[in-house]
């Protein structure tokens, strides 16, 4: 890693708009350690990227305070990180338009959003052109700020990859502007499995277990989480590896000696399901308990948060008018009959 760095990276408010431990293991503990050592860091909210599924105003609406507030809990530095939504920068959707020109058809119709979709029987005739395009908005939204990184579970690996192509077109065609930028992401918790599906954890599969929902969500959630599928009595020896269940708690349960007596008495079958995953709910609690007392604290002062979103706004739409200057110079949208000012 180089010396003196940049970082940017966001979050979706799709789904319920809820952080789940999925997002906590790959996105939120690298970026809390990373904001500390980064040069210069940006995070934001990427409300546009919702808009391809999430299509209801009030499900919008809670879904980007959800985030705004989850992030700030589990304790962003807005003294230090720009902090905004990506809405809020018009820059981002202006330069997609204009990568839209040197991005191949090909590069996108590979991407996974879109192969997935296809994968789960949606007539490609039908998806929207925003889950089509999802990758460019993305590469917008990275390229705008020259970041060196992009902290990022294995999962959005793809889009980085992407990004990197169409700053590498772009540059080909009009002349060097853009930094590519190199995927940073903490290996081992990388792509955390889901609850329910061996796909990952992820808000549009419902197969999560969140951070800061009621405590009655979140036994819910845990209570109906896959274990050994061949186990069908507590005395039946149980299957530890590649069991959700005891991959959460070695990641999330700061009692190993517990982590440990639970995976011996499994293993020889000594324990019920039910015990292993009540001792997992009150881990996760006791895990996120000062956010989420910060959470709720700090729900009851939107005036104050509105604040931060804005001082975000500013820094970040600074960076990005510098960028879109030279980018509407280098294509020759500038030129001696130019009056157009940001
Ligand atoms: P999103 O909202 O799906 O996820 C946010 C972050 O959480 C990581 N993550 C996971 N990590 C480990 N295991 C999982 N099961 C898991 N699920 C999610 C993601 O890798 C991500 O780091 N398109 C992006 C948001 C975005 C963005 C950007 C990110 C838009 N523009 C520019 C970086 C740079 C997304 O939907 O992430």
């Amino acid at each position: 890693m180089k010396n003196n760095y940049s970082i940017l990276t966001g979050i979706t408010p799709s789904g319920s708009g809820e952080v789940h431990i999925g997002n906590y293991l790959g996105a939120v503990v690298p970026f809390l350690e990373l904001q500390k050592k980064a040069d210069k860091v940006y995070f934001f909210i990427a409300d546009l990227h919702a808009l391809t599924t999430v299509q209801n105003k009030e499900e919008m609406q809670r879904n980007v305070e959800n985030l705004v507030l989850s992030y700030l809990a589990f304790g962003i530095d807005t003294e230090k990180v720009v902090f905004y939504r990506q809405s809020d920068i018009p820059q981002h959707t202006e330069l997609q338009s204009i990568l839209n020109n040197v991005t191949p058809l090909s590069l996108i119709k590979r991407a996974h959003a879109y192969k997935d979709k296809l994968q789960k029987g949606a007539d490609p005739e039908e998806i929207n052109m925003g889950l089509f395009s999802y990758p460019v908005l993305m590469a917008a939204d990275i390229l705008l700020y020259d970041p060196d990184y992009v902290p990022v579970g294995d999962d959005q690996k793809q889009h980085i990859e992407i990004t990197r192509d169409i700053a590498g077109f772009f540059n080909k065609t009009f002349g060097e502007i853009f930094i590519l930028p190199d995927i940073y992401n903490m290996k081992e918790s990388a792509r955390l499995v889901g609850t329910y599906v061996k796909r990952k954890m992820s808000k549009s599969l419902h197969n999560y277990i969140a951070v800061f929902a009621d405590e009655k969500v979140i036994r819910k959630q845990v209570m109906s989480c896959f274990t050994d599928p061949n186990r069908k009595k507590v005395t039946d020896p149980g299957q530890v590896e590649g069991n959700p269940v005891f991959t959460y708690h070695r990641l999330l349960n700061d009692n190993k000696e517990e982590v440990a007596d639970l995976e011996k008495r499994y293993t020889e079958g000594s324990v019920a399901d039910v015990e292993v995953k009540e001792k997992l709910l009150q881990a996760i609690l006791l895990k996120f308990k000062k956010e989420r007392e910060l959470y709720n604290e700090l729900k009851e002062h939107p005036d104050k948060i509105k604040n931060i979103l804005k001082e975000g706004a500013e820094k970040a739409r600074t960076q990005a008018v510098k960028k879109m200057i030279e980018v509407r110079e280098k294509i020759g949208i500038t030129n001696k009959y130019s009056q157009f000012t940001y």
